[in-house]
């Protein structure tokens, strides 16, 4: 029997193709430097090491969510942000996220049924929305994801949208008491779209990022949506209502192109599960999925050519 993340990795493969030395999603995207700096506000909320106040060093890779490296930037995609950020004692600590509101399964087994039926038949490349419509009657709970999927403008910028961290994860305090929230990362520059006839170019959004980051840095706030008592905490297709309280806990100020990592050997990783003390995983069975799927991801792309 197939290992499940060597199953998880395999129906990425069968989407996007099998690009060596690239990711199996998020293949095309572009590492930034990045100070953290949490607000005064963060450290009543976590204890955690990087949410005390200090700026600490950090590294933000923007991407498209395709597994295919050379995928247009105008394609209608989800994009996602990972931010990796160096510890004061030292170690590090990631965040993961999209810029959908909520991922499209709860588990890991739906994942790879859902998959199975978005496949574009080999023969003609068309997709079976017989077999699409059959999985979202089934799973109601992926209509959500689907549809921000399917009308998501295509952005004008990394550094305009609005990303989302999905899982809740348990914030505790330096006292002991804990709250469970959601992260959200959302742009001092605003969020902002292009139209569909626009003319731009395959990397259109790599290119516009150098530019901007040529005129400053550009800034983005990590907010917590806090969970009151009754909001699922380890269900990722979960849409929590309207009105949560949300605390601004840190700026990231994304500063320039980063080419200090990935080179030479260097492996990058972003993996959720790499959380700092005073930050805990539920039992969403996607978060505990992830950390092995990006590993056997990492394996292949690493692997010396055959
Ligand atoms: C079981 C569900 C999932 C599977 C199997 C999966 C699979 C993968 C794989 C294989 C990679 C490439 C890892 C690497 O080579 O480093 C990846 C990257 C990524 N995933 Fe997922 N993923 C899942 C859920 C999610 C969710 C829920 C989010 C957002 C909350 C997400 C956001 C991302 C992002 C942003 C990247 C790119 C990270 C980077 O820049 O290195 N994924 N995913």
């Amino acid at each position: 029997m197939v290992d499940l993340s060597d199953r998880l990795v395999d129906a990425l493969n069968s989407m996007y193709g099998t690009h060596p030395g690239h990711r199996a999603a998020h293949a095309k995207g572009v590492l930034c430097a990045a100070t953290f700096t949490a607000t005064p506000g963060a450290a009543v909320l976590c204890r955690a090491p990087h949410l005390q106040g200090a700026p600490l060093r950090a590294h933000v890779r923007f991407s498209n969510g395709s597994g295919d490296p050379t995928a247009p930037d105008g394609a209608r995609d989800a994009r996602g942000v990972a931010i990796k950020t160096y510890l004061p004692g030292g170690g590090t600590t990631d965040i993961v996220g999209l810029t959908l509101p909520t991922f499209f399964v709860r588990t890991p087994e739906d994942l790879l049924a859902f998959n199975a039926a978005r496949r574009p038949d080999p023969s003609t490349g068309e997709i079976d929305m017989e077999k699409v419509g059959a999985f979202l009657a089934a799973h109601p709970e992926t209509v959500p994801a689907v549809t921000a999927a399917i009308t998501a403008p295509r952005p004008e910028s990394y550094t305009r949208l609005a990303y989302h961290g999905i899982h809740a994860f348990r914030f505790v305090a330096a006292d002991g008491s804990a709250r469970h929230a959601r992260w959200h990362l959302v742009p001092d520059d605003g969020e902002s779209a292009i139209g569909d006839d626009e003319d731009v170019g395959p990397d259109y959004l790599r290119q516009e990022l150098a530019d901007r980051l040529a005129k400053g840095p550009a800034v983005l706030d990590l907010e917590l949506e806090l969970a009151e008592a009754d909001d699922p905490v380890d269900d990722p297709t979960a849409v929590w209502p309207d009105g949560r309280t949300r605390a601004r806990i840190a700026r990231v100020e994304v500063t320039g192109l980063a080419f200090d990592r990935e080179r030479d050997g260097d492996v990058l990783v972003f993996d959720p599960t790499r959380v700092a003390d005073g930050i805990e995983l539920t039992a969403d069975p996607i978060l505990r999925a992830r950390s092995d799927a990006y590993r056997v991801s990492v394996a292949r792309r690493t692997a010396a050519p055959s």
